[in-house]
């Protein structure tokens, strides 16, 4: 058994924190926010993400986790997790302020510990992180030796939302960037923790870990970025589906399936993010990004095409009345950072349309950014009822069973725009809806 501290209480370290308690090991979760601290404390998740309540009450029943504002805790672990948000600055940079802060944390507790303590960066961070911030902070601020007292590997972590309970318990593998002798650690820490389920091991240096995560990230974002690029063809091209391309090239096992679903663009806590990082790293030493740059600026356009799609369907928004069918940057979250809803809903009400928007999860945190610009609706029906037009933003389960007579009945005007690709076309045509979806030529 280990003791382990993880600092950071967001979705990434509150995850990691209880998936390592729930495999066996003591945890402190270490955050300087109160208010978290005690809601994690009483059972509750700050956020929603599925599994994550039932393993916290778990844990915290069998009192092996544990939440604490006070960061002295760390000095009893023997491995310490820095899970700290790395937000973007105004120009794209990243922001380490929060990452300073942990290792400064973690070096002022290690003061008062005996023995090697390993610290695993799973945070996002610029090439170079590591070696030039993270060692010499820690090493400043305890006062103990780099290599001797403690180590510091990068540890990027690739946890999804919606999905992080599973992807922490069996990830697809794990990175690991250091020196021999921390990484050997580092590798023990994993072996002992996975077990005979110990996934596929990358070590190397840490910036090339660091690094690592970018172009996992970049990769994936570019992905989805080039099949919205071809649904914006096809959808210029009458009778060309996306659908079929994503189908077909997804067959070539050079390329996959995955990351092939054409809508309305990428948002969430990280590829926005971590895009625009790498964006400006390029640009800080002189390296084009071309292709991440590209995509950005694809992905930026890319919710105003159901804006589009709308006024083709049913002429000027002025005065109309736009149901939006789901809120989160994407499904079985109630995230909306960097959500395509929020610059649809934006350019709707710039055009004068009144929008009434539904979402199972995310409606209390779309309060905090819309407030009463716009209705909210208590479910997917009411939120139909007299509508002009009808935009499937997000592609909860739920919308995927409403059947067109639902629309037919509660629309003023039924007309759709599948931003996501979650409806059979040639079934709500038949129905005489108006309809138009992404990547869909007509
Ligand atoms: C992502 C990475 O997948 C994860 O490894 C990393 O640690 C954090 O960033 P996440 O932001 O939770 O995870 O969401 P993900 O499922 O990757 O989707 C990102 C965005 O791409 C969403 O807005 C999603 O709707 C969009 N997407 C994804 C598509 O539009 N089409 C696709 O085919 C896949």
């Amino acid at each position: 058994m280990h003791r382990v501290s993880v600092f950071g209480l967001g979705p990434v370290g509150l995850v990691t924190a209880v998936c390592i308690a729930h495999a066996g090991n003591s945890v402190v979760g270490i955050d300087p926010d109160v208010q978290r601290v005690r809601i994690i404390n009483d059972g509750e998740a700050p956020f929603y993400e599925p599994s994550l309540r039932e393993y916290l009450k778990e844990v915290l029943k069998k009192r092996s986790f544990s939440a604490t504002d006070n960061s002295v805790e760390n000095a009893k672990s023997d491995v310490a997790f820095i899970t700290v948000g790395t937000p973007g600055a105004r120009d794209g940079s990243i922001n380490l302020e929060y990452v300073k802060s942990a290792a400064e944390s973690i070096g002022h507790s290690l003061r008062a510990r005996h023995g090697y303590q390993l610290v695993l960066i799973k945070s996002t961070v610029i090439p170079g992180t590591n070696r030039q911030l993270v060692k010499p902070l820690i090493e400043k601020e305890s006062g103990k030796v780099l290599g001797r007292d403690f180590g510091v590997c990068s540890n990027p972590e690739f946890l999804h939302e919606g999905n992080a309970v599973y992807d922490c318990d069996s990830p697809d593998r794990i990175i690991i960037g250091g020196e021999t002798h921390e990484v050997e650690v580092a590798e023990k820490f994993y072996s002992e923790l996975y077990g005979k389920n110990l996934p596929a091991l990358v070590r190397t240096n840490s910036e090339t870990a660091e690094l690592i995560k970018y172009a996992n990230n970049s990769f994936l974002a570019v992905k989805v970025s080039y099949i919205n690029m071809f649904a914006n063809l096809c959808q210029e091209i009458p009778g060309a589906d996306v659908e079929d391309i994503a189908k077909g090239i997804g067959l070539d096992k050079r390329i996959g399936s995955m990351f092939l679903r054409a809508g309305l663009g990428w948002g969430g806590s990280c590829f926005p993010k971590d895009l625009r990082a790498i964006a400006s790293f390029g640009k800080r030493i002189n390296v084009p990004t071309s292709l991440v740059d590209a995509a950005i600026s694809l992905n930026e356009q890319q919710p105003l095409k159901a804006i589009e799609l709308a006024e083709k369907l049913v002429g000027n928004l002025t005065g109309k009345r736009v149901a939006v069918l789901g809120l989160a940057f994407k499904p079985d979250t109630d995230d909306l950072r960097e959500a395509v809803s929020i610059p649809i809903v934006r350019d709707l009400l710039e055009k004068g349309a009144i929008v009434v928007a539904y979402d199972p999860t995310a409606i209390d945190n779309a309060k905090t950014i819309f407030g009463n610009r716009i209705e909210y609706a208590k479910d997917s029906v009411t939120c139909l009822d007299q509508s002009d037009c009808c935009i499937i933003a997000t592609e909860w389960n739920e919308f995927k069973t409403i059947a067109p007579e639902t629309f037919l009945n509660k629309m003023r005007m039924p007309a759709i725009v599948d931003g996501r690709r979650i409806y059979d076309p040639p079934r709500f045509m038949r129905a005489g809806i108006k309809f138009a979806a992404i990547g869909l030529g007509q």
